[in-house]
C-alpha cells in the first residue's frame, strides 16, 4: 500500500505544510477559480494536510456550500459550519458516489501505488458534470542552477537520497508529467493541464519545503551531519538557485 514518507513532523505548525501553502495556494485557487466554484458548492479535499486549501473552499462556497476534508492524520484541519474533517485514508477507505461538484487533491496520489485506482474512485465520487483537479510533482527536473561545484555536487546527492527513499515508499517520481494522461484514461471530459518548472532561491518557499522534507527523513539520509548542516545552510542562502521539482496540474469533469 505504500507509507508516507514525510508523515510524524512533531511540531504542532508542521513547516512542510506552511512551505507548501506559500509554494502553490495562490495556483491552486486561479485554477479552482476558473472552474466556476461559487456558492452552494459541495466540494472534497482529499489529503488536505495542513488545511489552507480546505479553509480557502469553505469561505468560497458559503454560507449554502460544504467542504468534507479528509487525511489520514488530521491534527491540523479545522472543523467549521461548512467543513467536515473526516479522519480517512483514500486507498482503503470508500468515499460516497456521485456526491460532489469539485475534488481536489494536491500532492496526495504522487505517494500512493494504487494512484490509479484512487483516481477511478475520486472520479466516481464526482456528481455527473463535477470537476476533479489533481496537482503533483514531476521531481525529476530539479537541477542546481547556482551554487559552488562542491555545493551543487552536494544538493545533487542528497535530491537523489530523496527520489530514493520516495520510490522504495512507493511514490512516482515523475508522475506529474503523465497526471493529465491519467485523467483522459480515466474516461474524464474537457480535460485541460498545466507544467510549471520555477526557480528556487534559497530561503523560497521551495527550498523550505525541500528543508522541511529533507529533516524528516534525516535517519535515513546517507549524510555526515556536516553535510546535512551544508545542505541546509545553502537551501536558507540566497547565493544557492535551483530548478524547481515541475509543478503539475490537471483538470476534467466527470
Ligand atoms: C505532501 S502532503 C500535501 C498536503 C496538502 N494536500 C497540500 O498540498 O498542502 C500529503 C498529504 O497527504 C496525506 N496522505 C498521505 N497518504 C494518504 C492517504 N492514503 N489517504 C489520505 N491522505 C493521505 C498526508 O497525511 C499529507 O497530509
Amino acid at each position: 500500500m505504500g507509507t508516507y514518507l514525510f508523515g510524524d513532523a512533531d511540531e504542532p505548525l508542521d513547516p512542510k505544510f506552511d512551505a507548501l501553502s506559500s509554494l502553490l495556494d495562490a495556483g491552486t485557487f486561479a485554477r479552482v477559480e476558473q472552474l466556476g466554484v461559487a456558492d452552494g458548492w459541495r466540494c472534497l479535499e482529499v489529503g488536505g494536510g495542513g488545511g489552507s486549501v480546505a479553509n480557502w473552499l469553505a469561505d468560497v462556497v458559503a454560507p449554502s456550500g460544504h467542504v468534507t476534508v479528509t487525511d489520514i492524520d488530521v491534527t491540523r484541519l479545522e472543523e467549521r459550519d461548512n467543513v467536515t474533517v473526516l479522519e480517512h485514508d483514500v486507498v482503503s477507505n470508500i468515499l460516497p458516489g456521485n456526491a460532489f461538484d469539485l475534488v481536489h487533491a494536491r500532492l496526495v496520489l504522487f505517494y500512493l501505488p494504487a494512484r490509479e485506482v484512487v483516481l477511478r474512485k475520486l472520479r466516481d465520487s464526482l456528481r455527473p458534470g463535477g470537476w476533479l483537479v489533481l496537482e503533483e510533482f514531476d521531481c525529476l527536473p530539479l537541477e542546481v542552477l547556482k551554487a559552488a561545484p562542491d555545493d551543487a555536487k552536494l544538493i545533487m546527492r542528497v535530491k537523489n537520497a530523496l527520489l530514493t527513499l520516495l520510490d522504495q515508499a512507493g511514490a512516482e517520481l515523475a508522475w506529474g508529467a503523465r497526471v493529465e494522461r491519467a485523467l483522459l484514461d480515466a474516461g474524464l471530459n474537457d480535460v485541460s493541464g498545466s507544467r510549471e518548472v520555477r526557480e528556487w532561491e534559497g530561503g523560497s518557499a521551495g527550498c523550505r519545503l525541500l528543508a522541511a522534507t529533507a529533516r524528516l527523513v534525516r535517519a535515513k539520509l546517507p549524510l555526515t551531519d556536516d553535510e546535512f548542516d551544508r545542505y541546509l545552510e545553502l537551501l536558507a542562502s540566497p547565493e544557492t538557485v535551483i530548478s524547481s521539482y515541475a509543478i503539475c496540474s490537471a483538470q476534467g469533469r466527470r
